[in-house]
């Protein structure tokens, strides 16, 4: 029987997959930090998935986790990925700034949603950021947008977030602070030194902390990939036969009975590039 292994769950798993993620979310999940390697031998799984997990690595901790994919994969095995498409974002964005520029009505929303999937997930200082903001707005004029470019997933948050409406403060923007420049005169050297210990101060106080906390806590998006730089990557890594797919199209067996990517046609994270590769 093949073995097969999803790194970074969440709470979409299958009873006959191997599960990871830095949290245990259900029975099948083993918690386990992925910066720190695949905890498993050489060779093991004939399957190794992991969908919008990538992004969530700045670009040097997702080469070295696509290695270390490549590591636990028998010769032949798959490898599936799927991370949101900034193909799809920037072309969308773009149809849509043309739009709105034309003065076709409903836009100027789907617009300003558009900039919120290309910058929010990478800039937020707080979990949901700006987009949760935006979906929990009372009159949300592009709901039906909204939910063709995210799913499912829109919708819960959407009546998540109108079930418990508290008010967030909205984080203070961290400024930042260049190095002086040389050569300075000895009056800047001494308030920059001054405006440094002023900025360590601010910077170690709790909220600093908080913050920095959240931005390494997995949430974040640390980079983006298109169907160029995926496959580059994959390529670089050593897989070979590398393919863009649709959801509900694999070369794993059975890939359609675990719904890990759609049911019944209904695809959870429509904004995917779904990508597979083979080990050598
Ligand atoms: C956007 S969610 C995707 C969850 C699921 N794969 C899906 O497609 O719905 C990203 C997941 O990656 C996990 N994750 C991020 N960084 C991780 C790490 N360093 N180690 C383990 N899991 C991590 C998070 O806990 C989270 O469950």
């Amino acid at each position: 029987v093949s073995k097969k292994l999803n790194l970074g769950c969440g709470y979409r798993f299958h009873p006959d997959w191997v599960n990871v993620d830095f949290i245990k979310t259900g029975e099948n999940v083993i918690a386990h930090n992925l910066l720190k390697g695949v905890p498993f031998p050489d060779n093991e799984f004939d399957a190794v998935y992991h969908s919008h997990v990538l992004e969530h690595f700045t670009l040097a901790d997702g080469k070295a986790f696509v290695q270390e994919c490549y590591r636990v994969l028998k010769p032949g095995g798959i490898i599936r990925t799927a991370v949101p498409d900034l193909e799809q974002i920037a072309r969308v964005y773009i149809m849509a700034l043309d739009k709105t520029a034309n003065g076709e009505p409903g836009w100027e929303a789907n617009l300003e949603w558009m900039r919120l999937e290309l910058f929010d997930q990478m800039v937020r200082m707080q979990s949901g950021g700006e987009m949760k903001k935006f979906v929990a707005k009372e009159n949300l004029e592009n709901e039906a947008f909204i939910y063709e470019r995210i799913g499912d997933e829109g919708k819960n948050l959407r009546k998540m977030m109108l079930e418990k409406m508290k008010n967030n403060n909205p984080a203070k923007t961290q400024e930042s602070i260049s190095p002086a420049k040389s050569p300075v005169s000895f009056f800047t050297r001494l308030k920059n030194r001054l405006f440094r210990k002023e900025a360590q101060r601010y910077f170690s106080n709790e909220k600093f902390n908080a913050i920095g906390k959240f931005r390494l806590g997995g949430e974040i998006h640390q980079w983006m990939y298109d169907r160029f730089s995926l496959a580059k990557l994959l390529r670089e890594t050593g897989f070979s036969e590398i393919k863009v797919c649709k959801a509900s199209e694999s070369r794993i067996e059975n890939w359609n009975t675990y719904e890990l990517d759609h049911r019944e046609g209904n695809v959870f994270k429509p904004d995917s590039l779904f990508m597979e590769g083979v080990k050598k």
